[in-house]
């Protein structure tokens, strides 16, 4: 689907279908909707005295406009209470309204830009989030069916306003929504893919597909590679596993002068997550192929942050591998010896993440980078305490902790902070290493935290736990069912944000 911007009449438009809008509670339209109303002999206000419209968000109703307009249809979309307006109810709606045109065998829509006026919205942020939330709205996965599904899809979607000077603010802002929604449908698509096509390797050449397109530096180390650098803590989960680990590697470099100016994003790349020997039973590993989301939302990130070219430095580290219990897998009671030297007694092999991103972080900090982000979906704890609503967040510098929750708040990404006190660290003390890889029941998600920043060296550092939110059991607002794409527009928002500073 292409999204473009058109100044004119939005009841003009040579196009199947057109999208209006109305407040809940309005009893006359303005706008758009009322020029479709004066167009249709009042449709619609005689749709709302008859209850069938009440303006209410997620309400869409379908009108055929019988010859009395250009468009053939007019779907209206409920935008909800005027007070509770806000960039996410304009994600949702181009979301679901793109949905349900394409149900309707709709190929091509114009849309008016909802917010931008009696909305009280800028235009570049209504036109990124409508490019959004039409764009990852209409993704599907079915690149394995034969038959896909209804067949249909949405060729054109124009965003159509009626003043020129708003025009240029909403080209910018659809051109960066564009963006940044084909990188989250990247990482959607990489975390859907099974894990028999979506191998270590595969990852690898993802990123080399990214490198080439974005205009960024890749390097890729293997076994050989890993073993002279010291990686023990990512070789020893990935010893059991016939399928070659690779630790990948992705640079941006927007401000090259200034090496202060910089940021790491790291993200765990199980590509699929048996729990090794201490292995996972049939409901637990369902999902497992699903354990590399963290490493593709960071890959899909510096798809955006090449495009967008923000002026600071980003480095994408991914450490990838599967956790698979093959013979020379390793054993609970094992000691392994990560890059910086520490050593870490492997209590339980399912406990694989927070191993391979010990080596990811100490490598970080051999690179030189002091601020780090790292994404994981690390514990079955997180969703425990948050469900699937939000992202856990942890870290040891609150004011970039801050910043990341304040970059998902800004980007429709829900993200809450636990605490990281001191005192659980007590919970993964050895007796035979220096630490052991697990932290027991109480407060999993933040003693797997606390392990990874073991690693940290004195660096500033945020771990998210998208355990709970990066995927989804069933299509809501702009999130499909299956992989979300969660955090890659939190991540974009952050370096873009960072990079104001
Ligand atoms: N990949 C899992 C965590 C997970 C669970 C992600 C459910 C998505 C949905 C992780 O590697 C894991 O197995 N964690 C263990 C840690 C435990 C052994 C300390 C867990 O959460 O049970
Ligand atoms: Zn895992
Ligand atoms: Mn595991």
């Amino acid at each position: 689907m292409e999204v473009k911007v058109i100044t004119g009449d939005i009841t003009q438009q040579r196009v199947d279908a057109i999208v209006v809008n109305l407040f809940e509670g309005v009893k006359s339209p303005g706008g758009a909707a009322g020029a479709v109303d004066r167009a249709l002999d009042g449709a619609i206000t005689k749709l709302i005295e008859e209850g069938e419209i009440k303006g209410k968000r997620g309400e869409l109703t379908l009108i055929h406009t019988l010859d009395k307009m250009t468009p053939s249809r007019v779907l209206v979309a409920g935008l909800g209470k005027d007070s509770d307006f806000d960039l996410d109810a304009v994600r949702a709606v181009a979301a679901e309204s793109c949905r349900r045109l394409r149900r309707a065998g709709v190929a091509s829509v114009a849309t008016i830009a909802h917010g931008v006026g009696a909305g009280g919205l800028d235009a570049a942020a209504s036109g990124q989030a409508i490019a959004e939330g039409a764009l990852l709205g209409v993704y599907r996965f079915d690149k394995y069916k034969s038959d896909n599904g209804d067949g249909q899809s949405i060729a054109e979607l124009s965003v159509v306003e009626a003043d020129a000077a708003n025009a240029e603010a909403l080209k910018t802002g659809v051109s960066r929504g564009t963006i940044i929604a084909e990188a989250v449908n990247l990482c959607r698509d990489m975390a859907n893919e099974p894990a028999n096509y979506m191998t270590p390797t595969r990852m690898s050449e993802y990123a080399l597909e990214v490198a080439r397109e974005s205009g960024l530096d890749l390097e890729v180390l293997d076994r050989p590679q890993m073993a002279e650098l010291g990686m023990g803590a990512l070789l020893g989960v990935a010893q059991g596993s016939e399928e070659p680990p690779k630790l990948i590697i992705l640079r941006y470099r927007g401000d090259p002068t200034n090496d202060a100016n910089s940021l790491g994003i790291l993200g765990k790349g199980i590509t699929f997550d048996s729990g090794g020997l201490d292995i996972k039973n049939a409901a637990g590993m369902s999902t497992m192929k699903g354990d590399m989301a963290g490493g593709a939302s960071v890959i899909g990130a510096m798809k955006a942050i090449g495009h967008l070219k923000p002026r600071i430095n980003v480095t994408a580290i991914v450490p990838a591998t599967e956790n698979m219990p093959g013979g020379r897998a390793q054993r609970p009671g094992d000691v392994v010896t990560a890059m910086n030297g520490k050593t870490i007694e492997i209590d339980n092999t399912d406990a694989e993440g927070r191993l391979v991103l010990a080596d990811a972080v100490a490598y970080a900090r051999s690179l030189g980078l002091t601020r780090l982000v790292d994404v994981a979906t690390l514990t079955g704890a997180v969703v425990v305490a948050l469900g699937n609503q939000c992202t856990g967040a942890f870290g040891n510098d609150q004011s970039l902790i801050d910043r990341v929750v304040a970059a998902g708040a800004a980007s429709g990404e829900r993200i809450w902070q636990l605490p990281t006190y001191d005192e659980y660290k007590d919970q993964y003390k050895s007796d035979v290493a220096d630490i052991k890889n697990t932290g027991g029941r109480g407060a999993g998600s933040i003693t797997g935290a606390q392990i990874i920043g073991e690693f940290t060296d004195g660096a500033s550092w945020v771990h998210l736990d998208i355990a709970g939110t990066s995927r989804s059991d069933k299509a809501k607002r702009w999130d499909p069912k299956g992989a979300t794409g969660v955090p890659v527009r939190t991540l974009v928002r952050l370096v873009t944000d960072l990079a104001n500073d």
